[in-house]
């Protein structure tokens, strides 16, 4: 029996059944789904979705939104009918939390260690829990004949279509000086797609976009990646949360924002057995710092852009026009953007009002200052 490093309080109320499923929710056989109307007989493919979905094993649960392993659904339209599948992805953290019918891994929420490490791995893991965390459970990403499980991780599961299984996994940190992923990268008119992560041990490259050119058949996907931007922190020991970026044309849109990630308390997390969560610091009084930069030179814009303080998770829609870069987003006003999202908060806020405190946020950036 390993320690129980955070073992949240019992949940106040039931949960309901979305956020209650347990092991037996995996599906082996697609379903017939119940049509109503009619569907084209034109309509043909398959509809893939990713996200948290089991927060339960045993006697432990995760508290947050964020923290459950990925469960990845199918709806499949062919002929005007509808099948339907849905099953845990078999990552190396489920595998073992079934195993040994407890909760392992790190989450937003909390942090349960693995039973399996030994005393020497376990003493490194303490520093890099990170390191081994393989629930991608955030998204999933289609490029050419693959189907990717992505999350804001380095590891990335490649999705076999029919069984919904992990048919093999990369660590981007192989080929990349990157150690946090983004669960939702861009594809260009050429087919390159752009990716986006950090590197906490250079905080002058702190921010990182990477160019990832189409594999040749039978490569892996991320073999001739190459970082072709970078930006610093604003910070000396900080690393400001980013979820997703933007892109035009011609360039990436980062947002600076001042809910930033602790390095000394990352580095400790491990250590305190404390979930993600506790490594995170708000900075309420400092503003959002947008950043512009040219993907094709990797150079930023030479402007500063501030928003108010505000949080974002993601971009609607980034586009150029007449010497601006539009940039249209998903704003958040709340102080504690993390903490809206434990199961027990929302189900209590939406019991009022729709849980968050969001809008929409359009910025319009000139690229150039001279004669405004
Ligand atoms: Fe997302």
């Amino acid at each position: 029996m390993g320690i129980r490093y955070s073992t949240p309080a019992p949940p106040t109320e039931p949960w309901p059944q979305y956020v209650d499923l347990d092991t037996t929710a995996s599906m082996k056989e697609p379903i017939q789904a119940k049509v109503t109307g009619t569907i084209p007989r034109w309509v043909s493919g398959s509809l893939y979705r990713n996200g948290s979905g089991i927060f339960k094993m045993g006697q432990d649960r995760f508290p947050c939104l964020f923290d459950g392993y990925a469960v990845i659904h199918r709806w499949s339209i062919q002929d005007g009918s509808v099948t339907y599948m849905s099953t845990a992805l078999d990552s190396e953290l489920y595998k073992k939390a079934v195993k040994h019918n407890r909760l392992v891994g790190e989450g937003i929420g909390a942090s349960f260690p693995d039973p399996c490490k030994t005393i020497f791995n376990s003493f490194f893991s303490y520093f890099m829990p990170y390191i081994d965390y393989d629930n991608s459970y955030i998204s999933m990403f289609e490029r050419g004949d693959k189907l990717f499980a992505l999350a804001e991780n380095t590891i990335v599961h490649e999705v076999d279509r029919k069984t919904l299984k992990s048919d093999r996994k990369r660590n981007v940190d192989k080929v990349l000086a990157v150690h946090s992923g983004t669960a939702h990268p861009h594809i260009d008119r050429e087919g390159n797609m752009y990716y986006y992560g950090t590197n906490p041990n250079n905080l002058n490259k702190l921010y990182n976009f990477v160019k990832v050119p189409p594999a040749k058949k039978g490569e892996d996907q991320f073999a001739n990646a190459e970082i072709v931007a970078s930006l610093p922190s604003r910070w000396k020991l900080n690393i400001g949360y980013a979820h997703s970026f933007g892109m035009t044309e011609n360039f990436f849109i980062h947002f600076e924002q001042p809910l930033a990630l602790n390095v000394p308390r990352m580095l400790c997390m491990g250590l305190l057995g404390a979930g993600l969560e506790s490594t995170l610091v708000n900075y309420t009084s400092e503003p959002i710092q947008i950043h512009v930069v040219n993907r094709h030179t990797g150079e930023r814009v030479p402007i500063k852009y501030i928003a108010p303080h505000g949080f974002i998770f993601h971009f609607i829609n980034c586009y150029e026009d007449s010497g601006f870069v539009v940039v249209d987003v998903v704003w958040n006003n709340s102080t504690s953007p993390i903490k809206d999202f434990y199961i027990d908060q929302l189900m209590n806020a939406q019991k009022h009002k729709f849980p968050l405190d969001t809008g929409f946020a359009r910025f319009v950036l000139p690229l150039s200052v001279q004669g405004i």
